[in-house]
């Protein structure tokens, strides 16, 4: 860990923006009152807080008599002697209701071919679905990868997964073949559904193929079968057995599937995420406290109503797609828009005419997007937002890294008009849902803060000793209770699950890994994280993974990975490389710096590769060898570095390495 005091806190934003009075007359917590209520009944009985909500806001098959068992904390356990199916929460629920009839998926294509289902036409093909998967032998307790593009058929086998407890694993469609073999032998799926190809941005990406390229690589044998939904229709290598159209699988099913009850902690997923090692962690979440948790964070963050249009832009592939896609908004019975594309194609205001064209009144996004549709609107100002009709927007939400004031503002000013309130949610992989965010019925907005905790969050900043830290102080972010929608483990890994998560030095806080600060407000600012985990487009990138893949590459021996801040993606990888010949200049550093970005995208995904690659003859390192990671983000960053280094081995490298640009 490093210090808390290292944490750098610079707040020079003191704009204030008042929650609408219009907003705030129609909100599901309207005004601090109604806020701090629920703060108050938290505190005052934290298990009954999270009991009534659960009995509340969940259809159970079977009661719950025990709210939490806290007895082998940190593996905690909520509801544990209840029972219920995810699947029937977010769809059976809504038969015989009004919602039954209501839109619940407006899937827009790369090609902009727009597909619209009712709940009730989602519960059918969810339903046939999981009768095919039934019909192959899967079952509670088997695990499924999905590695799908965006598609109403990523949701429907999700949830096909989720009603007969199959617990799934959605590894995102840009993770390469290896990151694909990786999770699929360590999550042991008996099952992979995929897609011939994905579509962005007008091209055809493969992705069975990749499937076959991960099996292939050994490991998988616990893999039956491999369903493919044919997006594009392009041809096909078969291993016959083993291969499966989709249509083939849902062909002749019933329509009508009983959703089977599982225990509130049975695995409802397992997903994937970066931490300070080589190894992705697979975050396993819950089933019950999983999804009261996102139905709250929609129906409180997004003060959702029944006529609004949701819309997430995230990609299934991460947790934000799980909770406000999958889950969440199915769950609340919302109408939401899935979007296959990427933000600039066929040009940089695809956003903005899907607001318009479908008529979004909460709109769900992340920082990098927003600051890439900024310099678009520059570039291109035909595809301003201003051209468009946004006047369906009521809200606007931010997810994924943080929001610098500057874009919070473009955001606010043209995309909101000044009338829409921003949500800045902070979240993770591992809280499954909002931890930290305005309620905008209740809270005035600062640009760049997160606001307040969500209620029933019990959020503070510490420092080493788990001690809170004063306001306008740094520290580390802690949640000190348990929650409803918590990490439950570590696939297969209890005790890296303890260690990253509860150290022992933090009184059994759960450690998020982001520094922060508190103003005088209370409102929280989150500085980013603490470990080496990197945030990339608002994607986390282990620098470790990628240092991994780099010293896999024949002609490198050693490698060390840095962030960089950067204007569009928040941050970008820059790499020091040693490589096993002479150091490279010239055209020769150029190509192979070429080569292994592409190796670096094929071992993890285009999303992993280096922005920069730089060449020495070693790495700063001190006596003992340790690589002095802290020198080389001054280096990357082009900053003088003004401590001492006459503790490092060869404190002439640093000069080599800031030159070899
Ligand atoms: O560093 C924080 C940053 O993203 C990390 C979590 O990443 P992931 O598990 O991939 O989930 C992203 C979507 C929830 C956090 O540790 N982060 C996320 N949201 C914010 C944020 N940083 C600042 N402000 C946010 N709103």
């Amino acid at each position: 860990m490093s210090t808390a005091s290292s944490i750098e806190s610079v707040l020079t934003e003191h704009r204030v923006f008042p929650v609408p009075e219009d907003f705030q007359a129609q909100a599901s917590i309207a005004g601090l009152a109604q806020y701090q209520a629920l703060v108050n009944e938290a505190d005052t009985d934290y298990t009954a807080y999270w009991a009534k909500l659960a009995r509340e806001k969940l259809q159970w098959t079977t009661g719950f008599t025990q709210t939490l068992d806290d007895t082998k904390a940190p593996f905690y356990k909520w509801f544990a002697d209840g029972e219920l199916n995810v699947s029937e929460n977010c769809l059976d629920k809504h038969l015989g209701t009004p919602t039954e009839h209501k839109t619940a998926l407006i899937f827009e294509a790369d090609d902009g071919v727009v597909t619209k289902l009712s709940f009730r036409q989602l519960y059918h093909q969810v339903c046939q679905f999981a009768n095919g998967l039934t019909a192959l032998g899967y079952k509670v307790g088997d695990r499924a990868l999905i590695y799908m593009p965006m598609s109403v058929q990523a949701v429907v086998a999700m949830q096909a997964c989720a009603r007969l407890g199959v617990t799934h694993s959605v590894v995102f469609g840009g993770f390469s073949s290896k990151s694909l073999h990786e999770r699929a032998v360590d999550v042991g799926a008996s099952l992979i559904i995929t897609a011939d190809e994905q579509r962005r941005g007008g091209r055809s990406i493969a992705l069975k193929p990749a499937v076959d390229e991960a099996i292939a690589l050994g490991g998988c044998d616990a893999v039956r079968h491999v369903i493919v939904y044919a997006r594009t229709g392009a041809e096909q290598a078969w291993h016959d057995g083993r291969d499966i159209w989709w249509d083939a699988v849902v062909d002749g099913q019933a329509m009508e599937c009983a959703p089977v009850a599982v225990n509130a902690e049975h695995p409802l997923f397992v997903l994937y995420t970066s931490g300070s090692t080589g190894k992705p962690k697979g975050v396993q979440h819950s089933s019950a406290g999983y999804l009261l948790g996102a139905l709250l964070s929609v129906q409180w963050t997004f003060d959702a109503k029944d006529d609004d249009v949701f819309w997430c832009t995230a990609d299934i592939g991460w947790i934000t797609g799980h909770t406000f896609i999958t889950y969440g908004p199915l769950a609340a019975g919302l109408t939401q828009v899935v979007f296959e594309g990427v933000p600039t194609y066929p040009n940089a205001g695809r956003f903005w005419e899907m607001i318009q064209r479908h008529q979004v009144s909460i709109f769900y996004t992340a920082p990098t997007a927003i600051r890439s549709l900024t310099k678009a609107a520059e570039n291109t100002p035909e595809c301003h937002p201003r051209h468009y009709n946004l006047s369906s927007l009521r809200l606007l939400g931010s997810v994924g890294e943080p929001i610098n004031p500057e874009a919070w503002m473009w955001y606010y000013e043209n995309v909101g008009l000044e009338r829409c309130p921003i949500v800045d949610t902070w979240w993770q992989t591992e809280t499954g849902g909002h931890v930290i965010t305005p309620l905008p019925g209740v809270t005035p907005l600062k640009p760049g803060s997160c606001g307040f905790a969500f209620p029933g969050m019990d959020v503070a900043i510490v420092d080493e000793a788990g001690e809170e830290v004063e306001r306008g102080k740094g520290g580390f972010l802690v949640i000190r209770k348990p929650w409803p929608n918590m990490i439950r483990n570590i696939w297969g890994d209890p005790e890296r699950f303890v260690k990253s998560y509860f150290p022992a030095e933090l009184n059994g806080y759960y450690l998020a890994g982001d520094g922060a600060q508190r103003d005088q407000d209370g409102y929280f600012w989150v500085m980013g994280r603490i470990d080496d985990v990197l945030n990339v487009s608002g994607h986390r990138m282990g620098t470790m993974e990628v240092e991994s893949a780099l010293v896999a590459h024949e002609l490198v021996t050693e490698a060390a990975v840095v962030g960089r801040p950067d204007a569009t993606t928040g941050e970008a990888v820059v790499a020091f490389v040693v490589l096993s010949g002479d150091v490279p200049a010239g055209d020769e550093a150029k190509r192979i710096a070429t080569e292994l970005r592409n190796w670096v995208a094929k071992e993890i995904g285009p999303i992993a590769k280096p922005k920069e690659i730089r060449f020495g003859e070693n790495l700063p390192k001190t006596r003992s060898g340790k690589i002095m990671r802290r020198l080389l983000r001054f280096v990357a960053n082009g900053e003088a570095i003004t401590q001492d280094v006459s503790t490092l081995e060869n404190p002439a490298i640093l000069e080599q390495l800031s030159d070899a640009y």
